[in-house]
């Protein structure tokens, strides 16, 4: 069992990260979720999450974070994922409460307050994870790795270098990857590899409630996708979760990887020293690829199970 705290931006990817952990609580003890702005402002993303606990009845605290990155305004995805940041399904009034608009300190209470240490998994642009190493460096005893959705090692998507997580903050992207703490990347490499085709997605139709609203965002995710070039829906951030799940699946490298944080063409990029005799120490486990038969059973197997619960 590992204590878990997720850090998000729901956003359609972020929402089925959620859902995963949820279902496998004999492997993650889902401590807190926390919501960051990125792909929506802090309120459209925080309105989504709340959507998507109650929807499952969830009983897990949820605070609110930072509603920008660090030095940059705030860049939102309203082309990919909707102006509500998570288009597609219809969503009941819920009373799920908020336990707090800190969410920066609300993590650092949580994470000490366990006797066991924590994972963090960051799905949105890094800057709560930034101020929480920053502001309490403390923490960092407490903390085991931190596993992120985030960069690519070959190309981006925001730019043609940078990948949208790190490119709306690479400073806070800076701060976490020199933290010292183990990182797993989950960027472009993989992500884009970890999709479910259309027919997958349709086979979700007119299944029991949970069925239904994951056919519902992704029915939505990918016709968004499309403009993009994408024929299937790579759900990247189910990678961050389904490394914790079952690493598996999944195959990587240590690297060196830097983040670009000067303005300019490469503003974001994560930046890997692939020569044979890198220049420093290795402080990132890429991840490379994966088994996508195996990544889709864990979310079929997830939605069965939240289905019976
Ligand atoms: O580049 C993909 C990432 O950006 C995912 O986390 C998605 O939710 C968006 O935030
Ligand atoms: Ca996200």
């Amino acid at each position: 069992m590992r204590n878990i705290i997720i850090d998000c931006d729901p956003g359609h990817d972020d929402a089925i990260a959620l859902l995963v952990a949820l279902a496998n609580p004999e492997k993650l003890n889902l401590l807190a979720v926390t919501t960051i702005g990125g792909n929506q402002t802090l309120e459209k993303v925080t309105k989504n999450a709340k959507n998507i606990l109650a929807y499952v009845n969830a009983n897990v605290p949820l605070a609110m974070g930072q509603e920008g990155p660090l030095v940059k305004p705030l860049h939102t995805a309203p082309e990919a994922h909707g102006d509500s940041g998570m288009d597609g399904p219809y969503f009941k009034e819920n009373d799920y409460p908020i336990v707090s608009d800190n969410a920066v300190f609300y993590m650092y209470q949580t994470i000490m307050a366990q006797a066991e240490r924590v994972t963090l998994v960051g799905l949105g642009p890094l800057t709560n994870i930034a101020l929480l190493l920053k502001t309490f460096p403390d923490v960092k005893s407490k903390i085991e790795m931190i596993s992120i959705m985030g960069g690519g090692i070959r190309r981006g998507n925001m730019t043609a270098a940078a990948e949208f997580n790190i490119y709306v903050d690479p400073e806070a992207a800076k701060i976490v990857f020199t933290s010292g703490l183990p990182i797993v990347m989950s960027g472009l490499d993989v992500t884009e590899k970890a999709f479910v085709t259309i027919e997958e997605i349709n086979a979700l139709e007119n299944g029991r409630e949970v069925h239904q609203l994951v056919y519902e965002l992704l029915k939505f995710y990918n016709e968004s996708g499309k403009q993009f070039g994408f024929e299937h829906s790579p759900i990247h951030d189910l990678c961050a979760v389904s490394y914790l799940v079952d690493p598996t699946m999944f195959s990587g490298k240590h690297y060196h990887v830097d983040v670009v944080t000067d303005d300019g063409t490469t503003r974001g990029m994560t930046l890997a020293d692939r020569r044979l005799k890198p220049a420093k120490e290795q402080n990132v486990f890429v991840l490379e690829d994966i088994n996508r038969e195996a990544y889709v059973h864990t979310l079929l197997q997830a939605l069965a199970r939240l289905d019976k619960m």
